[in-house]
């Protein structure tokens, strides 16, 4: 049981690490590209906050997909009538961690 446990802890660790690294990352793309200017990690500001946006697709196995598209093409209707603009700059890869991050909650890095 307790060698089960070791090699449960040890085989998560990378992952952890590998999400921290990402973590870093994503925030410092949603600070350069201005995300953070409509969105705060817990309070609404133009946009919902980044952990309501965890939250409500928190069980959604589509969410990702969805999400990445959205952000990619902006618009409006999830949460009301006022419109998020497009990203059309950001790439798949941008994408996938920013709503990687933006699903865990946005952990901030610092
Ligand atoms: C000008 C303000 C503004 C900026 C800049 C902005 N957003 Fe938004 N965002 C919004 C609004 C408003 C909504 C709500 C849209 C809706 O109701 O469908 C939203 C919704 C979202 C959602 C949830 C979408 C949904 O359908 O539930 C995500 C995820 C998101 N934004 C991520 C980002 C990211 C990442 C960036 C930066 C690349 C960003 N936003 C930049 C205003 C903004």
């Amino acid at each position: 049981m307790k060698f089960f446990l070791l090699i449960t802890l040890l085989s998560l660790c990378p992952l952890s690490v590998k999400a921290s690294i990402d973590d870093a990352k994503a925030a410092a793309l949603a600070k350069q590209n201005a995300c953070l200017g409509c969105h705060a990690i817990d309070k609404k500001i133009v946009g919902p906050s980044l952990q309501a946006i965890a939250k409500k697709y928190a069980s959604d196995p589509n969410a990702s997909a969805f999400l990445k598209n959205k952000i990619l093409k902006g618009g409006s209707g999830s949460w009301g009538v006022v419109p998020m603009p497009a990203n059309a700059k950001l790439s798949d890869a941008e994408l996938s961690l920013l709503v990687g991050w933006i699903l865990r909650g946005a952990p901030s890095t610092n």
